[in-house]
């Protein structure tokens, strides 16, 4: 090639890059909202904060905006992602370090295009993939809520993300490839139950936002929801056909595990999903049924019903092929989990029906006992000690092989010893 074409080639390729460039920051760009003089409690009527408690019990805004004993919606907890450590910010209405200063106008933009007061781009972590599909009402429902609380003065601890991704305009390239404006449209032929279930779910329960698996951009799989994902190293079982349940669920067993954290034919809400039935156990009744209903259609499966099932025990079986943790589980799991043990009597469920010992994975029977139940999830039901610091991790190993073995009729898990590393490793980090 002439000099002279190379180099009218390199401008044009600049010139492009420059106007890309421009393209880009036009759409990155996103105006200030003015700060305004806070609202005053005059300003809202006492049904429509009703309205926005309830909303929020279902979203979870408490769990993420809320540290370890520090007080509610001032932020602080950290929140792991594969791309680093996010902190939740401070949601009461404190003009300095929360959101005191904010319209409602702000708010909206905020929950549902993922752009701060200020302009800036917020992370995905703020489930905005599923905020953008509620109504303007119920999110004016949420800010009345959050603006009649006590300000708390609490600044954020800075992001740590891996590099470049600390720069928030990248995100507006995320929102343009993943972000998508779909309000939950009520579906015809279905009753009102379950189209209120389907906007919760999809709206602020954000359910998908751990039971649908993700690309490697973080953003869910749309051509699979609720085909199961990963949430802070527990599985997130699928909410369709592929759930391995010993029963398949009904309406009842969903509303139930939901609002109480435990079916006696499905086991616990452990882990991350702790916290969720912890809010739903304050949400109107009628929502946690509506949910539960709508679930209850993903989950369809055909299956043994519900109490028709004998629970599985091979106990000699499984005693011959893993010596070791049939020792282990009658000295330190039977006084609880044997048969006739005092919990068993009080309607505890078989470990035989508890999902996580169906499961394909391993994982979250492995985190059940490096865990255990704590008691901010125990709630009404009993504790179990965790046991990563006093069992090693071949012991750990044998127990969660032996519990397979014993109480499911599924082939022997293969990931164990990896699984058992990477929960004591989760552990150990502050
Ligand atoms: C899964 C955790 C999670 C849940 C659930 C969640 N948030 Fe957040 N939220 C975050 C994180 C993390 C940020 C900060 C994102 C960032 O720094 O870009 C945030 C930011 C925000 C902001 C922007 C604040 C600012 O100063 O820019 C608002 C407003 C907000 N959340 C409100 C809510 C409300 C209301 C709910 C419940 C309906 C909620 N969030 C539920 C994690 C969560
Ligand atoms: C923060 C992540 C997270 C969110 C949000 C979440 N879940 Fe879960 N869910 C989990 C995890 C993890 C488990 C497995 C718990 C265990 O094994 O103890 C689970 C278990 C379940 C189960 C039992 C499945 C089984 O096979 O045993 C149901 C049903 C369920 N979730 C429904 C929901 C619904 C409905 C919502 C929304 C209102 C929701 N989840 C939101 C993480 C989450
Ligand atoms: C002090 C009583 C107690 C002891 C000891 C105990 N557990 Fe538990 N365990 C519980 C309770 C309570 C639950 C939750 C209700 C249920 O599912 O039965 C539970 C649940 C479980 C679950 C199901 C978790 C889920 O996701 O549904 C497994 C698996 C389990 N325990 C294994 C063990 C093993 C293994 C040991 C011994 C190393 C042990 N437990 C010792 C009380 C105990």
């Amino acid at each position: 090639m002439k000099r002279r074409a190379v180099l009218a080639a390199l401008s044009a390729a600049a010139a492009a890059g420059v106007l890309g460039s421009l393209v880009f920051l036009a759409i990155a760009w996103q105006t200030e909202i003015p700060a305004m003089a806070p609202p005053k409690l005059a300003d809202f009527d006492a049904a429509t904060i009703h309205r926005g408690a309830a909303l929020v019990a279902i979203g979870d805004c408490v769990v993420c905006h809320t540290a370890e004993r520090g007080p509610a919606f001032a932020g602080g907890r950290a929140l792991e992602t594969p791309f680093g450590t996010l902190y939740a910010t401070n949601i009461t209405p404190d003009q300095r370090t929360g959101i005191g200063n904010w319209s409602a106008a702000a708010f909206r933009r905020a929950m549902r295009d993922g752009v701060s007061r200020d302009g800036e781009h917020l992370y995905p972590a703020l489930p905005y993939e599923h905020f953008t599909r509620v109504t303007d009402a119920d999110l004016d429902a949420i800010y009345a809520l959050l603006m009649t609380r006590g300000p708390v003065l609490q600044k954020t601890p800075e992001n740590r993300l891996i590099p470049p991704l600390g720069f928030r305009p990248l995100l507006a390239g995320w929102k343009l490839l993943f972000l998508h404006e779909d309000p939950v449209l009520p579906v015809t032929g279905q009753s009102d139950e379950w189209n209120r279930g389907r906007y919760l779910v999809e709206g602020f329960g954000h359910c998908g936002g751990c039971h649908t698996p993700r690309n490697i951009a973080g953003s869910e799989e749309r051509g699979k929801p609720f085909a199961g994902g990963i949430a802070e190293g527990w599985d997130a079982p699928p909410l369709n056909a592929a759930n391995r349940t010993a029963h398949p669920w009904t309406v009842d067993a969903v509303y139930r595990y939901l609002r109480t954290g435990m079916d006696a034919e499905h086991g616990i809400a452990n882990g991350p999903m702790g916290p969720v039935a912890h809010g739903l156990s304050g949400a109107p009744d009628d929502d946690v049924r509506s949910i539960a209903v709508y679930v209850a259609s993903l989950l369809e499966r055909d299956g043994p019903k519900a109490g028709s099932l004998p629970p599985v025990d091979r106990e000699a079986e499984a005693t011959r092929e893993h010596p070791e943790g049939a020792a282990l589980f009658a000295g330190a799991c039977a006084t609880c989990h044997g048969p006739g043990a005092p919990m068993m009597a009080q309607g505890r469920p078989s470990l035989s029906f508890v999902s996580a010992l169906q499961a394909d994975h391993p994982r979250n029977a492995v985190q059940a006992v490096v865990n255990g139940l704590p008691a901010a999830q125990a709630g009404r039901t009993a504790l179990m000690p965790p046991f990563g610091d006093s069992l090693t991790s071949s012991q750990i190993g044998q127990i969660t092989a032996y519990l397979r073995s014993r109480y499911s009729e599924r082939q022997p898990w293969t990931a164990l010893e990896d699984s058992v590393e990477e929960a004591l490793n989760a552990k150990e980090q502050p």
